[in-house]
């Protein structure tokens, strides 16, 4: 029976265009849905991108346009961005469409009615890069840790959230793995935080920021731009806002996100579900953060890393797997154009591209015919979904260079070009030698295609062909 496989990215803030580090989410995501579909589990991939708040207003302010016109022309370089790194997300969301908007006022309606939400004053520290509440014990020198920037003070009349009255079962959820946290490590830091911080009631309106969502009983207040982000998650899949009735692929199998905003997802995001009497997610799965030679990628230091800068250099399918190859996912990791460079010649154009290369050119030589079958390396295929299955695609993709590796080593070893095609079983001979090598190429190029899906479909092509033949380059050299 196929199983049910629903999965999200952050949405994105349209104060900035698209980045590395947004792309590092987005296509691990899209390679955890397509290998999802292609086991047969009915999958859905949600991303998008997120537009209110004091931020995006103010972005646009600078900008002089309308906040609106500001993020339709950002959310299109994201959605661009996405189309050019063929990523197949099952449906863009934007927390402006107008369906969010009105299950957003729902939503919020219903927690009210049912005393979830009370009005309170916040007098408090609030980061307006962050978009979040602070405490003192959240900053260093008196800056966020995040942004580098001194929080503003803020003292307002707020609707608040009984975010308190959640501590003790979500904590408890949290370490049965009811609400699983990945990898462990973050895990105990959300424990701990529980532990040891807790959670107080929070502010879920904002009374001077005129770019966001009304709160329906109140319309000088507008609904605080993370309540209103988080429900993207389930009206990008078509949700209308009512309380207690969860859409079909709801709840979400992955959540995907890196570090920086683990804490919200893990605090406020569960408490809003448990308040509104749905099901928490299965699992938030967070990945390291990327530097760019070490340093933060900021626009000031001008080191800003975009997609479409990897995709011009490397190729679309280069660019994904050089990103998905980067680091161990779930740790931070250390990028630069160098260490791209190194890679791609290492193991795409010397590896998987001049075995290819040097396998057809034989293969096409001597005419021979083969019959190959996709998926025949059992134990291949065990490794390989073990590693998926626990999001070491590092070590999955691995995996299929060890056995590269191997046929490269077999075809050097047992050089077939010395041997007489015109002797006696002299073509025999060789296929014997070549059959295995192109079989395990063409396991490798199907258990590649959620990595790299047009060079594994080219490569998968190439060799179900009777006559195999020599094709362009699949990886020049840089
Ligand atoms: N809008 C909020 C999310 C709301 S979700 C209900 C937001 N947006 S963001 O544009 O700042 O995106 C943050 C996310 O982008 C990170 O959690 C991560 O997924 C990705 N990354 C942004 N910079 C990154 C790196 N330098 N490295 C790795 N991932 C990074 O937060």
């Amino acid at each position: 029976m196929s199983k049910k496989f629903y999965i999200t990215t952050p949405v994105y803030y349209v104060n900035d265009v698209p980045h590395i580090g947004h792309t590092y989410t987005t296509v691990a995501a899209d390679v955890l849905a397509r290998w999802h579909r292609s086991l047969g589990d009915e999958t859905f991939f949600l991303t998008g991108t997120d537009e209110h708040g004091a931020k995006i207003a103010e972005k646009a302010r600078e900008m002089k346009i309308e906040p609106q016109q500001y993020a339709n022309e950002i959310s299109s370089k994201f959605k661009e961005a996405w189309s050019e790194l063929n990523i197949t997300n099952d449906n863009f969301i934007r927390t402006t469409d107008e369906e969010h908007i009105k299950a957003v006022q729902k939503a919020l309606q219903y927690m009210y009615d049912r005393s979830d939400i009370y009005l309170g004053k916040y007098e408090g520290l609030y980061c307006r890069g962050c978009e979040q509440y602070k405490s003192q014990r959240d900053l260093i020198n008196g800056l966020c840790s995040d942004h580098q920037t001194a929080p503003e003070k803020m003292s307002e009349e707020c609707w608040t959230f009984k975010l308190a009255k959640y501590q003790d079962e979500l904590l408890k959820k949290i370490k049965k793995d009811e609400l699983q946290i990945l990898p462990l490590n973050r895990k105990n830091e959300i424990v701990s935080f529980y532990e040891k911080e807790g959670l107080e009631d929070i502010s879920f309106s904002r009374k001077n920021i005129s770019w966001g969502i009304p709160i329906p009983w109140d319309k000088s207040h507008t609904v605080y731009v993370w309540a209103d982000a988080f429900l993207n998650y389930l009206t990008g899949l078509g949700w209308s806002g009512k309380a207690g009735q969860a859409p079909k692929m709801w709840p979400a199998a992955v959540q995907l996100m890196s570090k920086d905003i683990l804490r919200v997802h893990a605090t406020i995001w569960p408490a809003m579900l448990l308040s509104l009497n749905l099901p928490l997610p299965e699992t938030i799965f967070v990945h390291g953060y990327f530097q760019i030679n070490g340093q933060k990628m900021s626009k000031s230091l001008g080191n800003v890393v975009a997609p479409e800068d990897l995709v011009k250099k490397y190729g679309v399918d280069a660019a994904r797997f050089l990103i998905m190859s980067a680091t161990a996912f779930g740790r931070d990791g250390d990028i630069s154009f160098a260490k791209f460079d190194e890679k791609y010649n290492a193991d795409l154009a010397n590896g998987l591209g001049n075995l290819v290369a040097r396998a057809t050119k034989l293969i096409e030589k001597n005419g021979l015919e083969l019959k190959l079958k996709v998926g025949s390396d059992k134990k291949l295929i065990e490794k390989y979904s073990k590693n998926m299955q626990s999001f070491r695609f590092d070590e999955a993709l691995k995996s299929l260079w060890q056995k590269l590796k191997e046929a490269d080593e077999a075809l050097s070893e047992k050089k077939p070009w010395k041997l007489d095609l015109l002797a006696s079983s002299g073509q025999a001979k060789i296929k014997k030698i070549l059959k295995p090598i192109a079989q395990d190429i063409l396991n490798v190029a199907d258990l590649l295609k959620p990595f790299m899906p047009t060079v594994a479909e080219k490569i998968i092509t190439q060799f179900s062909h009777k006559q195999i033949k020599k094709g362009e380059p699949l990886f020049p050299r840089i």
